[in-house]
């Protein structure tokens, strides 16, 4: 069985996986995985995301039960299973075959074909657990526009369908606003923004112009979405694409009650995954998807990393095995 594994040496796509695999959980054939940005750190050897080693990389895996002890999972079943210590303590989605935890693996939802799931991968499940507490929240329509940052990339770009397809009213943040104004139209952006507007610092309490933000650069853009919030609104805060600092105030939290929610998409409950799932089925257009999908194999997986990291790459890349 083949797999790409993470050693202290270097990465590299290797035979015999199946010698490292434990015997926790249930086992998977792994028919999908994808490529977000954690996998883009792993699989080109960077610091941060794997954290023992020999690791299997891939932080999602999509494939159908082998063997199973888990009267819940029966042989055959389809499973979807994102994060979850996946390419960090255990090994992940990027082999042939895998073992999964059976508390947090979800069924591929009805209305989505497993490799729909897996071109959806991490990045759609945060931007629907974003979506969803930003709905939580309280946030409806009727509020106004909703700001999504790093709009291209997978969790804004799938941020953008599910908000539209809600009826929000979408502006999208990008620094490729020339090159893809006219894809982020086509998933529902209403208005489009660019990257420097809020790349600068700016004063904590600014025009009130968003009643929600789906931020996944963090950084200054985020400190100026804050500041941007209207009263009462909230920024769901899950990624650093940018930066992981937040050179941000108070204020907007004191005098505006904004509310700053953060997402963590490995830990979600199973009910906050099913949740997710059941949005993304529903949410989703799946033309799309398919538009926005591009295809590799596992031989491809290391270069498109490098490629995902280097920022030459949008939307979303689903890995069949
Ligand atoms: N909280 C969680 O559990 C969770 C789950 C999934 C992902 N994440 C995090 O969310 C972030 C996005 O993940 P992803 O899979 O969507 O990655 P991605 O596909 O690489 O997209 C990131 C997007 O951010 C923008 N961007 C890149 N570099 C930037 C910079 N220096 N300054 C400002 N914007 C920049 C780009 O969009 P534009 O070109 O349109 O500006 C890029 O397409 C990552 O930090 C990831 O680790 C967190």
């Amino acid at each position: 069985m083949r797999g790409i594994v993470v050693r202290d040496e270097g990465v590299a796509l290797e035979d015999g996986v199946e010698e490292l695999l434990s015997d926790e959980g249930i086992l998977v054939e792994v028919a999908y995985s994808d490529l977000n940005y954690k996998d883009g750190l792993a699989v080109t050897g960077r610091p941060g995301v794997v954290r023992q080693k020999p690791l299997v990389a891939g932080i999602d895996m999509v494939g159908r039960v082998a063997e199973s002890n888990d009267e819940r999972w029966a042989k055959g079943d389809w499973l979807v299973l994102n994060g979850a210590g996946l390419s960090e303590t255990r090994h992940g989605g990027y082999a042939e075959l895998a073992r999964a935890d059976s508390d947090l693996a979800v069924r591929v939802p009805d209305g989505l074909e497993p490799e729909q799931a897996a071109a959806l991968g991490t990045a759609g499940y945060t931007a629907a657990l974003s979506v969803l507490r930003l709905v939580m929240e309280g946030l409806t329509p009727e509020d106004g526009p909703v700001l999504v940052t790093g709009a291209t990339g997978g969790v804004g770009s799938v941020a953008v369908m599910l908000l539209s397809a809600a009826g929000f009213e979408v502006t999208a943040l990008t620094g490729r606003p020339d090159k893809f104004g006219d894809y982020l139209r086509g998933l529902g952006a209403d208005q489009i923004v660019t990257r420097e507007s809020l790349g600068q610092p700016g004063r904590p309490m600014q025009k009130a112009l968003y009643a929600g933000v789906v931020d996944s650069v963090g950084g200054q853009i985020l400190a100026n979405a804050i500041a941007q919030t209207i009263p009462h609104g909230t920024v769901a805060a899950c990624g650093l694409a940018a930066s992981p600092d937040l050179p941000a105030s108070v204020l907007p939290f004191i005098l505006r009650g904004v509310t700053l929610a953060g997402i963590d998409s490995v830990w979600a409950t199973v009910e906050d995954r099913a949740d997710a799932w059941r949005v993304l089925a529903r949410g989703v257009d799946l033309d799309q998807l398919d538009a926005m999908t591009s295809r590799v194999g596992l031989d491809d997986v290391i270069t498109a990393g490098e490629d995902l990291l280097a920022g030459r790459l949008h939307g979303r890349t689903l890995v069949e095995l």
